[in-house]
């Protein structure tokens, strides 16, 4: 009501929170490289297209007379309580749109006490987003490392610097084929401060010939020839454990053979996740694996969801399709282009108001209570 309250005054938001427009605002500050890194997806965009057509194919059902004016966003997940179920999805190298990078991404998500989840990836030392996240919940994201003195390395600075989740994607053991980063010739990572998580990694650094400030080229291949192409399989994830004292999520789950394999080799939760439609072109929407995923393994493991998520009513549907929480991309990054932490800030507080009122106006008192009877498919 806040927002609305201000706009009845005539204030108007420090930018657009509308989807389309909040990307071309972001596109008019950022150079076309780093643009078109966030913005851009796999192939052709099927995929990326499918996952918001996925949204607009359900539609809710409001109710009446239910009592709805006073709203608990709050839920429980992997234990930890939180005011909405809404995370800050793993957002790699955001120095690319921010100075502040992502300093400023997690003093916003602690600001509202939202999970934030780090990405391995990132230009930002562990380091130094735990100090910026302060006492807000934070998660560690891995681009898993074949070195295993690497990763347990890295697990260990992540545990001591207060991250409670560990998040391990999946999905990202090649980089997707992306003709707007080929057509830019813009590889970010090449481009990563000289703090960001390898870098900074003392056991890391111990298998370079020469510090990672004399040579970064040399350094950041070595890098990534550590984190890509590697053939693990289900037999691989005792390590992590062995590694991590707390709850493990596997993310870029999109087959249900795939979730009940998680669940049988006891990890705490998936992320339902096609990377923002970032590496298979012409996959399956996100949303369209949700359900028969949440239905075979929602009662022994979380199941959290990314990729299209935009709007309250976003939320509300994939609540209601079987999703414990929600991760979002793309929106933040684009508000940290155009405001750094306020920006940030002014996006998130946004959707959650557009939750709120979603939520009440639909009927429902709380996120708990959503099932999929809160939605009708539509033509
Ligand atoms: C990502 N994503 C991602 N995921 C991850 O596990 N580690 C990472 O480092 C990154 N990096 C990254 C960079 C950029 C620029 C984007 C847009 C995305 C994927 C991310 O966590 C999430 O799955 C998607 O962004 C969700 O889709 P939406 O909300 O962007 O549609």
């Amino acid at each position: 009501s806040e927002i609305y309250l201000q706009g009845y005054g005539g204030a108007t938001p420090m930018f657009t929170t509308d989807g389309a427009r909040l990307e071309e605002a972001a596109e008019r500050v950022l150079d076309p490289g780093p643009f078109a890194y966030v913005a851009g997806g796999a192939g052709t965009g099927a995929t990326m297209r499918a996952n918001r057509e996925a949204f607009d194919r359900w539609r809710i059902v409001p109710r009446m007379l239910t009592d709805s004016t006073e709203r608990d966003l709050s839920t429980t997940v992997l234990g930890e309580t939180l005011p909405a179920p809404v995370l800050f999805a793993p957002v790699g190298v955001q120095s690319i749109v921010h100075s502040e990078a992502e300093r400023a991404s997690a003093r916003a998500a602690a600001g509202l006490g939202l999970p934030f989840v780090m990405s391995t990836a990132s230009s930002t030392s562990i380091e130094d987003v735990a100090e910026a996240s302060g006492k807000g919940p934070r998660w560690f994201q891995l681009y898993w490392p074949n070195d295993p003195e690497v990763c347990g390395s890295i697990l260990a600075r992540a545990r001591a610097a207060g991250f409670s989740v560990l998040v391990v994607t999946l999905d990202t053991w090649s980089l997707g084929w992306r003709p707007c980063d080929l057509d830019n010739g813009y590889l970010p990572f090449l481009k990563a401060e000289g703090t960001a998580v390898p870098f900074s990694d003392p056991v890391f650094c111990s298998r370079l010939d020469a510090p990672p400030e004399e040579n970064e080229a040399m350094a950041v291949l070595r890098w990534i020839s550590m984190i890509t192409g590697t053939d693990r399989d289900w037999s691989a994830l005792p390590f992590l454990r062995e590694h991590w004292d707390g709850p493990i999520v596997l993310k870029g789950i999109q087959h249900v053979d795939d979730a009940r394999r998680a669940a049988e080799a006891g990890v705490d939760g998936i992320v339902v996740s096609n990377h923002g439609g970032r590496q298979v072109d012409g996959a399956a929407a996100s949303l369209d694996m949700l359900p028969q995923i949440a239905a075979a393994v929602g009662d022994r493991l979380e199941v959290l969801f990314d990729s299209g998520v935009r709007t309250g009513s976003d939320v509300v549907k994939a609540l209601a399709l079987g999703a414990k929480a929600v991760l979002v991309g793309r929106p933040y990054v684009y508000g940290l282009a155009l405001g750094g932490e306020q920006g940030v800030r002014h996006v998130m507080r946004s959707l959650l108001a557009d939750l709120d009122l979603t939520l009440g106006l639909s009927g429902h008192r709380g996120v708990s209570a959503l099932g999929p009877e809160a939605l009708v498919r539509g033509q």
